[in-house]
């Protein structure tokens, strides 16, 4: 189990910045669970230590020496079966009165200012919507800090989970079903996310980031959001936004101010600004933009994207006037 651990903790801490790990946990939420974890963590070490101990040291201390003959024969011993039968549940019962209290915070109610989100699971990617804000944006999260978050999670389609450890444990998200939690964000940065609940070919690719900045910050990401899309300004880029409603991508896609009005896959409206594609997996390049438009299902195999093979000529013009959508 610890090596388990540590191997977990250092390939998680290798992924950057701000790794995706319990261990780091920047809301009241993620401490509450991280401490409870340590907690039963170094009980099991501190169990493990004693239970193995014991038996090693039995198992050489009275080991059959030559010219033993058969030892006595017992049968039980009530005041050792006592004991271990009390020692565990006295532990259990202290993780029991740690773990009840910890229940009761996770699921605390917000405060009535709180900003409302709405976080949508799809098969493979993450829809949200700030209803009062009128906001509608896909796998880049955008909060405030040290402001309560009241997210309600959905489904589109089959069972999700919600996994942000840096700032809370996960949280299924249930077709038919509204889940709720509450986080107040206390440390502005990136913080990775992903669904952890196996919802066909592509969960594992099922990723998504949360921003937590500065209100101002956040203002102004809103009010760019809440704009029509960029008209493209380069002929390239011109040729793209046509590509793109003659290839019907707009059968799916939203971009506000143009004629894509979809609503299967992810609005785009402001796209180029994000900081992942695809769901998360794939920074935010021009060149990422032309692998996952020239090859989606080598990217993420049994995403649902149609798309029919483009010619280098069409991929220049689509690229630019996707990475424009800022
Ligand atoms: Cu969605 Cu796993």
């Amino acid at each position: 189990m610890a090596v388990a651990l540590a191997v977990a903790a250092l390939g998680m801490a290798a992924c950057g910045a701000t790794p995706q790990t319990t261990l780091e946990p920047t809301t009241e939420a993620a401490r509450t669970a991280r401490d409870l974890l340590m907690f039963v963590f170094w009980a099991m070490v501190i169990t493990f230590v004693l239970v193995e101990g014991a038996l090693l040291y039995v198992l050489i201390r009275f080991r059959r020496r030559s010219g033993d003959g058969i030892p006595p024969q017992t049968h039980g011993n009530t005041p050792l079966e006592i004991g271990w039968t009390i020692a565990p549940a006295i532990l259990v019962v202290i993780i029991v009165v740690l773990t009840v209290p910890a229940i009761f915070s996770n699921a605390r109610a917000a405060s009535p200012d709180a900003l409302q989100v709405r976080a949508i699971g799809h098969q493979w990617w993450f829809e949200f919507q700030y209803p009062d804000l009128g906001v509608v944006t896909a796998n880049e999260l955008h909060l405030p800090v040290n402001r309560d978050v009241e997210i309600q999670l959905e489904s589109n389609d089959v069972l999700h989970s919600f996994w942000v450890p840096s700032l809370r444990g996960k949280l299924d998200m249930v077709p038919g079903r509204a889940n709720r939690f509450t986080i107040r964000p206390e440390v502005t940065g990136t913080f990775p996310g992903q669904c952890a609940e196996f919802c066909g070919t592509a969960h594992a690719l099922m990723k998504f980031h949360v921003v937590v900045e500065t209100q101002a910050d956040f203002d102004a990401w809103v009010q760019n959001e809440l704009s029509d899309s960029l008209t493209p300004t380069s002929d390239l880029a011109r040729s793209g936004q046509e590509a793109l409603t003659l290839g019907g991508c707009v059968a799916c896609h939203t971009i506000r101010g143009t004629d894509s009005a979809g609503v299967l896959g992810p609005d785009l409206t402001h796209m180029g600004s994000r900081q992942h594609i695809a769901a998360g997996i794939l920074e935010n390049t021009p060149e990422n933009m032309r692998l996952w438009l020239s090859d989606p299902q080598g990217v993420k195999p049994g995403n649902t994207m149609v798309i029919p093979e483009l010619t280098t000529d069409q991929l220049d013009a689509l690229v630019a006037y996707l990475e424009g959508l800022k």
